[in-house]
C-alpha cells in the first residue's frame, strides 16, 4: 500500500500514519551534520543520533561510556542540517537510570539540542521514565529486544524472542512502552516471526533492525550499511556501498598525487 501523501517534514504523527497505512519507512543513524545532510536529501524519514556513536565514531568498545552531552552535540549537529527527516536522539546509559526526574532532565537537555523525540532503552521496567518523559510533552521511542547496554545482563549478543517464553516477555515489555505512551519502539535482533507478531499486536509503529521484514520501519546503523566499518557486521545487515574502499581509493590517489608534486597542480594553486 502506498500513502496519498508525502510529507514535507516528517514528523512523529507521521509515523502512526506510516503504519496505518502500510507504508514502511526508514532510519538510518548520523552523528553529524555532513552524513545527516546526505541522508535528509536522500529521503531518509528519520535519523537517529544514536549512542552507537560510541563503538562509531569515538573508538569505544561499546555504547556505555558515551555521555549525554555527545550525544547532545551530536543531535545539534544533526538536526541543524536536516530539512525533512525526524531527528531521535538515544539517551545513553547513565542519563536515565537514577530516576525519573533524571530521566526528564536528560530528555529535555537532547530536546534543547534539536531532537525532535528520545529513545531509551527497556520495556516494563523503565515504564515510569517513558511515562515521566511522555508527561513532560516529549516524545518517546522504546528500544527492545537485544538492547545494547545491557549487553553485560543479556549475556552477549543474542537474538531474543526464538522460544515462546522470550517472546511472551517481549510482547509484554512492548505493551508496556506503548501503555506508557511511546510513539515507536525499535525491536533490535529479535527473530523475524516474532517482531511480526509484535508489529500486529502493537497500536504503535515498530523499527526493526536485525528483525526480518514484518516490522512497520527498517533501521540501520550507516557506518555499517554505507560498508565504512572494516571491523565486520553483523549477518542482518545489507552493505549498500563500499566508502571505506572508496575513501581508501582516494587516500591512495592523493598519496601518489603529492609524492609525484603532481598535487597541488595549476588548477589548485592561488
Ligand atoms: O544506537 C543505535 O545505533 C541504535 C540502533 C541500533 C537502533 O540504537
Amino acid at each position: 500500500m502506498t500513502t496519498t501523501h508525502e510529507p514535507k517534514r516528517v514528523r512523529t504523527l507521521h509515523l502512526q500514519r506510516f503504519k496505518d497505512e502500510g507504508r514502511p519507512f526508514t532510519m538510518l543513524t548520523s552523528y553529524d551534520a555532513l552524513t545527516a545532510r546526505v541522508f535528509d536529501r536522500a529521503g531518509v524519514d528519520t535519523l537517529l543520533i544514536g549512542d552507537s556513536i560510541g563503538n562509531n565514531v569515538l573508538g569505544y568498545p561499546n555504547t556505555l561510556r558515551v555521555s549525554l552531552q555527545q550525544i547532545a552535540d551530536a543531535t545539534a549537529a544533526v538536526s541543524g542540517a536536516v530539512e525533512r527527516a525526524l531527528v531521535i536522539a538515544d539517551m545513553p546509559f547513565g542519563s536515565y537510570e537514577a530516576s525519573d526526574e533524571q530521566a526528564v532532565n536528560s530528555a529535555v537537555k537532547l530536546m534543547k539540542a534539536g531532537a525532535h523525540a528520545v529513545k531509551l532503552e527497556g520495556g516494563q521496567r523503565i515504564r515510569t521514565r517513558i511515562a515521566a518523559i511522555v508527561d513532560a510533552g516529549i516524545p518517546v521511542v522504546g528500544h527492545l529486544g537485544f538492547t545494547p547496554q545491557s549487553e553485560q545482563r543479556l549475556g552477549g549478543f543474542r537474538i531474543q524472542g526464538r522460544d515462546e517464553q522470550s517472546v511472551a516477555e517481549l510482547t509484554a515489555d512492548a505493551l508496556a512502552v506503548q501503555e506508557a505512551g511511546a510513539i515507536a519502539v525499535v525491536l533490535e535482533m529479535v527473530a523475524g516471526e516474532a517482531a511480526r507478531e509484535i508489529t500486529a499486536q502493537l497500536r504503535i509503529p515498530t523499527i526493526g533492525i536485525g528483525a526480518g521484514n514484518g516490522t512497520d520501519g527498517q533501521v540501520l546503523v550507516w557506518t555499517d550499511f554505507a560498508g565504512l566499518n572494516t571491523q565486520g557486521v553483523p549477518r542482518f545487515v545489507k552493505q549498500y556501498a563500499d566508502v571505506a574502499g572508496v575513501l581508501t581509493q582516494a587516500a591512495e590517489a592523493y598519496i601518489t598525487d603529492v609524492r609525484d608534486r603532481a598535487f597541488p597542480d595549476e588548477a589548485h594553486t592561488y
